[in-house]
């Protein structure tokens, strides 16, 4: 199948570049890189109806929007590659009810192999890695993305190098060492981890996954946003069809990123009619992107995130400028979500849904009520709520916010 991938675009010089002429970020100015496309190719060649009608229910089910396929033999396997991808979209009528809102969607990503988004991006850059020979990929990672490359790599002959914050959650450790990463725990925050995965990247000639930083990572992420419109499609006129407002729990911005240029892709093909709206939802705790968004501008300060939220928790954004941009093009807006109520939205999740979620992904919970109050969604909108990893990642935050079992013996402690 041909590949429509051209090039990339720096988000802070706008200068141009092509496929093999740049690895990671922009050399000249440092910014980060988006994939470009021919549209007017892919406009040409090809029909959405066919997208929507091929049988690979995995992310490569886009391949045509895409910028790398694994190799055949790895998607026959099958391996943890070819289990990525089409998550389940189902209404949430209790919290339809609770908040007076039209149509809630949850976007299920806890269902994916790691129980974590991140499955999307680390199955893109596993098959970058397997097209072009590279034998061990590094990143740093507050867990979630840790395990999903210790997972994607299983059943491949590629090697994981993980940097973690020391204290990142159980959960999302053991997955990563029982998958068979190497581990480098950092005594430090995932910003060190960050510079320290770069560092090591380049001295010992590894493919360095860092979120943002690596052009893939965006591009496997937008096709949660590609599948969102694909099932909201199934039914109506055209095979694609886009919600009015996205919902999303950010620490990096990549996944807002990620998402807002899967719908950018279909808008721009015409295969959309219109763009959703945006959500930003980051923790008080980590508040360097959300004071970005504040000031009007694109600067993200280095300030030390605190917040329980490991999945969100980051001093500054690896993909900052995206998000804002996301949000800001959309008419959209940032709300803050303190600890408390994450963990209540866990509770609240759990019982009014059957999404068992970690705080960073009840976070989206806690943006839908802001917004609604804010009156940034309105009573009529179809709104998607993006939910990123399960409660067993962080069964320590689920338990602060769960009822105990009661301790019995005998059946008269029990009480009807
Ligand atoms: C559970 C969860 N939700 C949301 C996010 C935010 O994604 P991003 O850092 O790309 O904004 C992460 C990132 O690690 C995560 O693990
Ligand atoms: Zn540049």
């Amino acid at each position: 199948m041909r590949n429509y991938h051209i090039g990339f675009r720096c988000l802070g010089c706008n200068r141009e570049f092509s496929v093999n002429e740049i690895e990671y970020t922009c050399p000249i100015c440092g910014s980060n890189l988006d994939a470009t496309y021919d549209y007017a190719a892919i406009k040409r060649e090809v029909d959405p109806r066919q997208i929507a009608s091929t049988a690979d229910r995995s992310i490569w089910h886009y391949a045509p929007l895409l910028p790398q396929v694994p190799p055949e033999s790895i998607l026959q396997a099958p391996t943890p590659l070819s289990t990525v991808g089409w998550s389940p979209l189902y209404r949430a009528a209790r919290l339809e009810a609770s908040t007076n809102t039209r149509k809630i969607w949850l976007k299920d990503d806890t269902r994916l192999p790691s129980a974590s988004f991140k499955d999307r991006a680390s199955a893109m850059v596993v098959a970058y890695a397997l097209n072009n020979g590279i034998e061990t990929i590094c990143c740093a990672s507050t867990g979630n993305a840790a395990s999903a490359l210790s997972t994607m790599c299983s059943g491949t002959d590629v090697k994981s190098v993980i940097f973690c914050p020391e204290g990142t959650p159980e959960g999302k450790l053991a997955q990563t060492l029982i998958h068979g990463a190497k581990v480098y725990a950092v005594q430090g925050s995932y910003t060190q981890a960050v510079h320290l995965a770069q560092q090591a990247a380049q001295k010992f000639g590894w493919y360095n996954r860092n979120t943002g930083r690596n052009p893939y990572t965006r591009e496997g992420k937008k096709t949660a946003g590609l599948e969102i419109a694909e099932q909201l499609g199934v039914g109506s006129a055209t095979p694609f069809r886009a919600p009015d407002v996205v919902v999303v729990p950010v620490g990096d911005g990549n996944i807002i990123s990620g998402i807002h240029k899967g719908f950018y892709d279909l808008h721009v093909l015409g295969w959309i009619e219109k763009m959703p709206k945006f959500i930003a939802v980051t923790a008080s705790l980590a508040p360097s992107l959300y004071r970005a968004w504040q000031s009007g501008g694109e600067h993200c300060e280095e300030i030390p995130a605190q917040t329980i939220a490991s999945g969100i928790s980051v001093d500054v954004p690896e993909d900052g400028v995206a998000a804002l941009r996301a949000v800001r093009n959309t008419g959209g807006i940032f709300v803050e979500a303190t600890d408390e109520e994450m963990l209540e939205a866990v509770a609240i999740m759990a019982q009014q849904t059957s999404v068992f979620c970690e705080p960073s992904c009840a976070a989206a919970y806690v943006g839908l009520l802001k917004a609604r109050q804010l009156g940034a969604i309105a009573a009529n909108d179809e709104v998607v709520l993006q939910m990123t990893a399960s409660g067993f990642k962080d069964l320590r935050s689920v338990l602060r916010v769960a009822a105990k079992p009661t301790v019995m013996r005998t059946l008269d402690q029990v009480v009807p």
